[in-house]
């Protein structure tokens, strides 16, 4: 496995594979990676000849408020990690890379982009299309594997890709948990023992929520309450939202029909924590 910093590399590398015939699969990332991440890159080994992982904080989908220079970082674990599941190579560009040369263009997505995470992170979605936008220009992969965890990034993404007709195909992957349930993320590591102990109601409430969808409760205000009361419940939890929406719209849906997106998000002391699960009947 190759671990290599500038674009004219990547380039090289993934041209030379094109011309032995193979294909190829990207799993991009931020770094610090976890068994959700390897997760990614085990599917993509299983349905590629060669995978590429990229690990690049991206300054551009961070608010001013959200404190990027804290984002944990362990390259060398996130390479031990690639390597065990089958990356063949690593692209770990440095912003200059990214954005240097007075970078000015970008790309924006009406609607989709306006709801959910949307709503209290501006200008997230916004740098997370741009830079993905980027990456597969760079990699020009077959496929491209990203975590359900992060839905309506998948749902951003899948809408791009048709209206800007991108040339792959998009692969949504399940939510690797923790044991008792906690869906693994990299911001994990900013709760102390207690905040950790009751971010666990996020993934209890969801589940009550699919509880109350097996019993038949169809009404969204309802399900949407459910889920608000069992949060306020949590006395360091806070809920940033509850909210059920059409799959691949993200409109709210006043009646439950699937595919719905169940989805919702919390700040646990200063760290926010999201979730969801796809009712599909
Ligand atoms: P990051 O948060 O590092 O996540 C990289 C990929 O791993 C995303 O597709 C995310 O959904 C997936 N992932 C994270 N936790 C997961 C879990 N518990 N189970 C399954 N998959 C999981 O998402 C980003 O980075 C960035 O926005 C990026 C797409 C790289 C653009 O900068």
């Amino acid at each position: 496995m190759k671990i290599v910093k500038t674009i004219q590399e990547v380039r090289e590398q993934v041209r030379t594979w094109r011309t032995e015939g193979l294909t190829v699969g990207f799993v991009p990332t931020m770094g610090y990676l976890h068994e959700g991440h390897q997760s990614l890159i085990l599917r993509a080994d299983g349905e590629n000849d060669r995978v590429v992982v990229s690990i690049f904080i991206n300054p551009l989908q961070f608010g001013e408020k959200e404190d990027i220079e804290s984002y944990p970082v362990d390259l060398e674990r996130d390479r031990e990690i690639c390597a065990s599941a089958g990356a063949d190579l690593i692209f770990h560009p440095d912003s200059q890379e990214m954005y240097g040369r007075d970078f000015c263009s970008f790309v924006d997505m009406d609607g989709l982009t306006e709801t959910l995470c949307g709503k209290s992170r501006p200008g997230h979605f916004r740098g997370v299309c741009t830079v993905v936008m980027k990456l597969f220009n760079i990699v020009k992969p077959d496929r491209a594997y990203f975590g359900q965890k992060d839905a309506q990034q998948i749902a951003v993404i899948q809408r791009m890709v048709r209206d800007l007709n991108l040339d792959l195909q998009i692969v949504p992957c399940e939510t690797v948990r923790e044991a008792d349930g906690l869906a693994k993320s990299s911001r994990n590591v900013r709760l102390n023992p207690e905040e950790r102990k009751a971010s666990n109601i996020l993934h209890e409430a969801l589940l009550l929520a699919e509880k109350s969808l097996d019993a038949g409760v169809r009404a969204s205000d309802e399900i949407e309450r459910a889920i608000r009361d069992t949060i306020q419940g949590e006395k360091l939890a806070r809920l940033d939202y509850a909210e059920i929406v059409d799959l691949q719209t993200l409109k709210p849906v006043e009646v439950i029909r699937a595919p719905a997106l169940v989805a919702a998000a919390v700040y646990i002391g200063n760290t926010r924590l999201i979730d969801n699960f796809i009712y599909r009947n």
